[in-house]
């Protein structure tokens, strides 16, 4: 264009130095800024719901009204457009039972009292909370029609291809349409629509199979690696989380609860009476993201991460277009119908979305897939028939508001290159014993979200560039870290890098303790903007629209964060950060 102004360098702030003292207990960021704890494990969620530091007694029953652990992926939905009113809804990963029973977790006779098991449910899953800024404060309205736990025992419905079929029913659910919670929420996805999308990351654990031949022959099973155990035991007081095939119950009992799980579930956060909706046209996996692209023309695609070692990249683009007229329930039926694709990088640079279609790239009936429900409840099987490559465990996926070129973190991958078959080194992923992990970009074709083939490049390789160590050496331009996993561009096209490593490895001693750093995708330039308490991982990130408010999350921190009186345990928090002069965070 004519004259066109000279455009301010995108990082503005003055980078901070890794902080690598052990007994760090709070945040650090850059000079003009704060970082406030603004809502943390126990808080109230639903209106009427007591404090869990407020009350003697921590039960199930309040700590399904409150924050669950473990804060994770995170969206500011704003009400009218709002960069002073929304809401904010998070996920609730995982629980640590040390935490949340004072006196440890039991078994009592081989039998997990059922308060403690409901109590661990509770505090998994989703919050929806209203958020309101008066003046530079923020706070949480705590009458809210809108406040809404969601957790490891809500009705959900299950939609979609898979919905209905043999594999998703059980006695419990003849129909194959109804399921009770979601656990593992990690990383997130949101729809143009307004809904959110909680993504069921490591849910293979709460399952087990104790048949260890029938589980040997159920690829639904062992391919996501369901074991012969529960991690929490809780199929000792709920039958539904023994997956064991029982012959005299209809279904065969819960052998196919685990196929319920490893979905994207759609939240209406607006709507506080709606049931989730688990969308099974979008593959099963153990998923981080659904992170969507959304073209001028109403077409779309949800990128997503498969985080497990040498798993792969996969994207659902709707068949349909959204419509802004149509409700948030006419809009959610386009994840019902549409085409989940896995990547496969090749070493020249270029790459092609691999349809996982019934009938196409080999996935017929003769090859041991019967039909489309087959192929997304088995859709890791249904990737590595067609070719898919293995990535250095796919986390979060960011896509650049104007390019929509594509961003992915890997986050490390030890074994890659160690013998196995599967995770030998490829151009895409290209370090052997891969410890700090990389991200890669890629640019789909005519920076469309529906292209069928791309060009990739590796943005950077995480690691330090002056460690001595070949296979732990990094390119990075800037401040250093090891493990990107929650990643995030904001409203001008800065990226977000979020890092999960182990603070007491000896590996990671350069990197200080985790941290979240911003980058310039043109120059790669990386700048260090904030750091966490020791024993944290810095994930969850979101932004109001006019950027000058920033939510993150501080997750499974260490000492006592962020109650330094040191009287109650450690608790995921989200953070508010804010410039001190009201401005752009990061500008
Ligand atoms: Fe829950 Fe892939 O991190
Ligand atoms: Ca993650
Ligand atoms: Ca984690
Ligand atoms: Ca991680």
């Amino acid at each position: 264009g004519p004259n066109p102004t000279p455009k301010e360098p995108l990082l503005g702030f003055n980078r901070i130095d890794p902080v690598l003292d052990e007994t760090f207990d709070w945040m650090a960021v850059p000079e003009g800024y704060n970082a406030q704890v603004f809502f943390s494990w126990g808080d109230p969620v639903v209106a009427g719901a007591p404090s869990m530091l407020e009350s003697t007694q921590h039960t199930a029953a309040d700590q399904e009204k409150q924050a669950g652990q473990n804060h994770d992926g995170m969206h500011y939905f704003p009400i009218d457009g709002s960069s002073e009113h929304g809401l904010l809804v998070m996920n609730h990963e995982y629980i640590n039972q040390w935490s949340l029973h004072p006196a440890g977790d039991t078994l009592v006779n081989g039998v997990r009292p059922q308060e403690e098991v409901l109590k661990e449910l509770a505090a998994h899953g989703v919050s929806v909370l209203e958020v309101k800024k008066n003046g530079k404060d923020w706070s949480i309205v705590s009458d809210s029609k809108y406040g809404r736990r969601i957790h490891g025992q809500t009705k959900m419905m299950i939609t979609g291809p898979a919905a209905g079929t043999d594999a998703l029913k059980t006695v419990a659910d003849p129909e194959g349409r109804t399921v009770y919670g979601t656990y593992n929420n990690c990383a997130m996805g949101y729809t143009p629509w307004g809904t959110y999308l909680a993504c069921e990351e490591n849910f293979q654990g709460y399952f087990g199979n104790k048949d260890e031949t029938d589980f040997e022959s159920r690829r639904e099973h062992k391919r996501y690696g369901i074991g012969t155990k529960n991690r929490y035991d809780w199929d000792t007081v709920m039958e539904r989380f023994d997956a064991t095939p029982k012959a005299n119950l209809d279904h065969q009992g819960y052998v196919n609860e685990p196929n319920r799980f490893g979905w994207v579930v759609e939240i209406d956060p607006f709507d506080p009476k709606s049931d989730p909706v688990k969308r099974t046209a979008m593959g099963r996996l153990v998923r981080e993201c659904a992170t969507p692209s959304v073209m001028d023309d109403g077409k779309m695609a949800f990128y997503m991460g498969d985080d497990s070692r040498g798993e792969y990249i996969y994207k659902f683009v709707p068949k349909g277009t959204y419509d802004p007229k149509k409700s948030s329930k006419e809009n959610g039926a386009l994840l019902d119908e549409g085409t989940l694709y896995v990547a496969v990088f090749y070493e020249d640079g270029t790459g092609e979305w691999a349809a996982l279609e019934h009938g196409k790239n080999g996935l017929t009936a003769l090859n041991g897939f019967r039909d489309q429900a087959d192929i997304v409840i088995n859709a890791r099987s249904a990737a590595d028939h067609v070719g898919a490559t293995p990535m250095d465990r796919p986390e979060w996926v960011a896509i650049h508001p104007e390019s929509k070129d594509v961003y992915v973190t890997l986050t490390n991958n030890s074994r890659r290159g160690n013998g196995d078959a599967r995770q030998t080194v490829n151009a895409a992923n290209p370090r052997e014993a891969n410890l700090h992990g990389h991200i890669v970009k890629i640019a789909e074709a005519n920076n469309r979200a529906d292209a069928v083939s791309f060009e990739w490049d590796i943005f950077l390789m995480a690691g330090d560039p002056s460690a001595e160590n070949e296979t732990l050496k990094g390119d990075i331009k800037g401040d250093i870290f090891s493990s990107p996993d929650g990643l995030y561009f904001d409203q001008d096209g800065r990226l977000w890098i979020q890092t999960d490593y182990s603070d007491s490895s000896d590996n990671n001693v350069n990197f200080g303790l985790n941290q979240m750093l911003a980058s310039d995708p043109e120059t790669k330039e990386v700048r260090r903007f904030f750091v966490g308490p020791k024993g944290c991982e810095v994930t969850g990130i979101t932004k109001t629209p006019d950027g000058t408010s920033m939510f993150i999350n501080v997750q499974h921190p260490k000492l006592h964060f962020p109650d330094r009186s040191g009287k109650n345990p450690p608790r995921s928090s989200t953070i508010l950060i804010q410039k001190d002069d009201g401005g752009i965070v990061g500008a």
